[in-house]
């Protein structure tokens, strides 16, 4: 037997007990002939203790071991002698006094230090030596976060009826707005399988076929540019209902994640039960994002109407066209530097906006580049509407509606990480419903499907899918947690003369329509349910659960920000023969 207990769960009770342990030496400390090892294993870390009176042999194999050596020792627990114990740790209050000591191997000196988190390496770095950095103790107690999270899935949702279903990984093309990854065929010459962007396609055939109440933890594959909280491949709780409405969805997975924080997450408080509600216009209008951060207040305020007099040049041009005027109050700001200001000037540019007017309330008065233009009552009126004060901010937008609230949806984050504003402990979630249907690409001069072109538009909004398709909203629903969209998932098309149309709108041809979507098409001809579901991305998930700052902490094997395993150091060349087999030339 290998070993009898795990480093990290011994405890004051196992005093007395002889055990065997195996792991990796975290740290070694030599003190006055008496040598220490913190010996780890994915459980944690305790503290072996090297006596000089154990025999020759043993202290001589002793003497050359060095981090991340892995060991076996048996020992005897030992409660820590009074004054002794490390409250870091939490074996801290026992040692195992070491009787035999074998090294299992040795290790190469690692190209980082797994002990401790202080000045982590490069992190292309950190995913080549991926099984090195795994060890450290964030990453392993990641791990066992994101396996605790999906067993509750499991487990809620068998309770609940669902039945877990795998689909296929080759298939073909399921939109959801990123490119394909394709697998060529050997058999067929010039022709490819399509990796799922979601099984979105899938777990509605699955309704079709009766299989009411479906789950999948599934993995997906987009060819997208990554970010901080995107992979091209990653994992969803994937799930469809027959014979439901949008609550019953959102009952579901409001239920499933309320229970499930206080399980795996203890420490994480939920900022509301039940969950807000927004319609998508609501969310833009005082948070100036589609996934806004509740953690924290900061809400956008419509001035239109007390600065509808303004003699501000920049103001009243924007009005002008139609425009509207909103600001911001960001406290403790007031005394913002020059140099500062200007920098979030620049930011302010970069969501679409000319310029930051704004505004200083100080002991000794009102300061800052619009301070002049504003008359006496304009200011009163603008403090009782904002109800700022001394000491406060006031950063104001002027443009198309659309540009205001992303400018100032942008600055209220900006403020959110400089002051410190939100509560990392909090999970705040929120539904946002009611999206428009389309989405007009003005770079294609084409209608667009705001969410996948499988979502429901709403009954009463049909007739206008000719007229004006801007004002067709949807029934469709996001899931929002800290300024992140989590989830989401809609009532879908049953009908095929509906999916049809969609299509139709979408601007594809018929042709196209039968050859990327025939399937789909066909089995609503034969008694497709009313049905609908949605799809919580798990790495997102642990990832605010966990504190991360981004998902690729959260996954085993990530890829990096250029998208490249660079441990296995993929995709890389394969040999001529396999592309002759694939007939595939380059040119
Ligand atoms: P959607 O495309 O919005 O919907 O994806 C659902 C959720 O999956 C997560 N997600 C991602 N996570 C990491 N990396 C990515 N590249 C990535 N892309 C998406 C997000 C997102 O909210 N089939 C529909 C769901 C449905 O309608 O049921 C779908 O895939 O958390």
């Amino acid at each position: 037997m290998y070993r009898t207990h795990l480093c990290g769960e011994l405890r004051t009770s196992h005093t007395g007990q002889t055990v065997t342990l195996a792991g990796w030496v975290n740290r070694r400390r030599d003190h006055g002939g008496v040598a220490f090892f913190d010996l780890r294993d994915r459980a944690g870390l305790v503290q072996v203790t090297i006596n000089p009176d154990l025999p020759k042999e043993v202290l001589d194999q002793v003497a050359s071991v060095r981090n991340e050596w892995v060991l076996q020792i048996e020992g005897v627990v030992q409660k820590r002698p009074e004054g002794m114990a490390n409250t870091k740790m939490e074996t801290g209050e026992v040692e195992i006094i070491a009787k035999n000591v074998i090294v299992l191997n040795a290790s190469k000196t690692p190209p980082f230090m797994v002990n401790t988190d202080a000045d982590l390496p490069d992190e292309n770095m950190r995913l080549k030596y991926r099984y090195i950095d795994l060890r450290r103790e964030r990453l392993t107690r990641n791990m066992v976060l994101r396996h605790k999270v999906i067993k509750f899935m499991r487990d809620y949702l068998d309770e609940q009826g669902f039945i877990e279903i795998e689909t296929p990984i080759m298939f073909k093309a399921t939109p959801e707005g990123a490119r394909d990854y394709l697998v060529p065929s050997r058999v067929y010459p010039g022709q490819f399988y399509a990796l799922p962007q979601s099984p979105q396609q899938l777990k509605q055939l699955l309704m079709v076929a009766g299989m009411d109440k479906y789950f999948q933890i599934a993995r997906c594959f987009r060819d997208e540019d990554l970010r901080g909280d995107r992979q091209p491949e990653f994992t969803q709780l994937d799930l469809e209902m027959s014979y439901v409405h949008r609550d019953d969805v959102l009952n579901l997975v409001e239920g499933l994640f309320t229970k499930m924080i206080p399980a795996v997450a203890p420490h994480k408080k939920l900022y509301s039960s039940p969950w807000p509600k927004f319609s998508y216009k609501e969310v833009l209008e005082r948070f100036g994002s589609d996934k806004p951060d509740l953690r924290f207040g900061m809400e956008l305020i419509d001035l239109t109407d007390v600065l509808a007099k303004s003699e501000f040049k920049v103001f009243q041009s924007a009005l002008e066209a139609g425009g509207v005027i909103k600001c911001i109050v960001a406290p403790k700001s007031a005394e913002m530097s020059r140099k500062e200001l200007d920098a979030l000037t620049e930011v302010a540019k970069t969501f679409g906006a000319k310029g930051m007017p704004y505004l200083a309330i100080t002991a000794e008065g009102v300061k800052g580049s619009a301070a002049k233009f504003f008359k006496e009552e304009e200011l009163a009126a603008l403090k009782e509407k904002t109800g700022a004060g001394v000491g406060d901010l006031i950063v104001f937008a002027s443009d198309a509606r659309a540009v205001v609230n992303k400018t100032l949806g942008g600055l209220r984050l900006w403020f959110r990480d400089k002051l410190d504003l939100a509560d990392k402990s909090m999970m705040a979630f929120a539904w946002v419903v009611d999206f428009p249907f389309f989405a007009f690409n003005e770079e294609t001069q084409a209608w667009e499907s705001e969410h996948h072109p499988f979502t429901m538009p709403k009954m009463e909004d049909l007739p206008k899918f000719d007229t004006n398709p801007g004002d067709v909203y949807s029934e469709a629903y996001d899931m929002v947690c800290n300024g992140y969209e989590t989830a989401s998932g809609s009532i879908r098309i049953h009908r095929r003369d509906i999916q049809m149309k969609m299509f139709q709108m979408l601007g594809l041809s018929d042709e196209d329509i039968q050859t990327k979507f025939g399937h789909m098409l066909e089995a609503f001809e034969y008694g497709a349910p009313p049905h609908g579901g949605m799809a919580p991305g798990i790495d997102r998930l642990v990832m605010l659960l966990a504190d991360e700052p981004n998902i690729r902490e959260v996954i085993a094997f990530p890829k990096n920000q250029n998208g490249r395993d660079v441990m296995a150091d993929a995709p890389s060349e394969v040999e001529p023969k396999q592309l002759k087999e694939l007939h595939i030339k380059f040119s």
